[in-house]
């Protein structure tokens, strides 16, 4: 891909503060703050970006997959700004936003392996063209930032808990405690994470006190188990890429658990072992965010795509019920 691709603004309001008492996401309070906050967030945005409504080409907006009260409220504001502007409307499915962020980021071309890891889900797809997305497995049980979530919880390092697992494990020992590698080895590219999360239950309940020590050895143990299964599976999944697409790679890792150093560089190995390199987009394009929503449905309003404004929202959404938009097919590998 040749075009010019620039990001003018891509605002990212946390929410943290208003959850982190309960321990989580409440939906009802990210539903409201969405509500409270959003039309400011589009104007600082637009001022940031130094454009108007005037200037915009067409309007995207998630419909899901995700906690639906904070999607509709997104999604109403999408589509009242395309109506009372007469802009084209594309509806984008959160997960294609991470599945396409390597072409945002380095211009990526298809075909491509991706790792998706988030809080919702952990997944392995070979991404052959926008909308078409193969699945070779998922998860059988936990989502691996939910594992990430859980164990900070376990660990009394309170939510977020990706990130702070991270910085717990970064001064930890990763060999004191040893820790299962669920699905290890095993045929087919599925994943679990239950066990992993039961069994740092079953040393903090043995270990009764955690000293920041214990703390830290656990999440360190944690994160190398994760990495591991990670390796592991997308090993895998790359010589079921290799022996489909006869190319080694490349290895895409998106979502929320891709900002993640320790488990960035060890799928950098993973990619080189098979001959490949891996792509892993900057951390804060890896978490949620905006730019993404926007830059899949760049990719679609180019093909075609214009969605009514009776488009649903949507709770549930896997990426490979998707389709490409409609007359795409000549475009299949740009
Ligand atoms: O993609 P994302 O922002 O939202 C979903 O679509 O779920 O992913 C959020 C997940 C959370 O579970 C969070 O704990 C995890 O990503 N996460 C991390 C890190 N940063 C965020 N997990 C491990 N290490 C990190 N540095
Ligand atoms: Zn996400």
């Amino acid at each position: 891909m040749s075009d010019a691709r620039e990001i003018r603004a891509n605002l990212v309001l946390s929410q943290l503060d208003e959850h982190s008492p309960y321990g989580g996401v409440v939906p009802e309070i990210a539903a409201r703050a969405h509500l409270e906050h959003l039309d400011g967030l589009v104007a600082a945005a637009l001022r940031e970006a130094g454009l108007g409504f005037e200037d915009l080409n067409g309007v995207a907006a998630t419909l899901g997959p995700g906690l639906i009260g904070g999607v509709l409220v997104g999604a109403m504001t999408g589509k009242a700004i395309a109506a009372a502007r007469g802009l084209p409307f594309v509806a984008v499915n959160h997960l294609e936003g991470h599945a396409l962020t390597a072409r945002l980021t380095d211009g990526l071309e298809f075909p491509y392996l991706l790792l998706l890891v988030s809080g919702g889900h952990c997944q392995l797809l070979a991404v052959e063209r926008v909308g078409r997305y193969r699945r070779y497995g998922g998860t059988i049980d936990d989502a691996v930032g939910e594992a990430f979530d859980k164990t900070a919880k376990l660990l009394g390092l309170g939510y977020p808990g990706g990130p702070a697992v991270e910085r717990a494990a970064a001064v930890g020992d990763p060999a004191r405690f040893a820790l299962p590698r669920p699905m290890k080895g095993r045929p087919g590219c599925d994943f679990s994470f239950s066990g992993l999360k039961t069994a740092v239950r079953s040393r903090v309940e043995k270990l009764g006190a955690l000293s920041p020590q214990d703390r830290d050895d656990l999440a360190a143990g944690f994160q190398a188990a994760v990495a591991e299964v990670l390796a592991d599976r997308t090993t895998a999944a790359l010589q079921r890429f290799a022996a489909e697409t006869g190319r080694p790679g490349p290895l895409v890792v998106a979502g929320g658990v891709a900002a993640n150093a320790g488990i960035r560089a060890r799928l950098a190995q993973v990619a080189e072992m098979a001959g490949t390199r891996l792509v892993a987009p900057p951390a804060r394009l890896c978490t949620d965010n905006a730019a993404m929503i926007a830059w899949a449905g760049l990719e679609r309003l180019r093909l075609g795509q214009r969605d009514p404004l009776s488009a649903r929202a949507r709770p549930r959404w896997p990426l490979d019920e998707l389709s490409p938009p409609a007359g795409a097919h000549r475009e299949s590998a740009a």
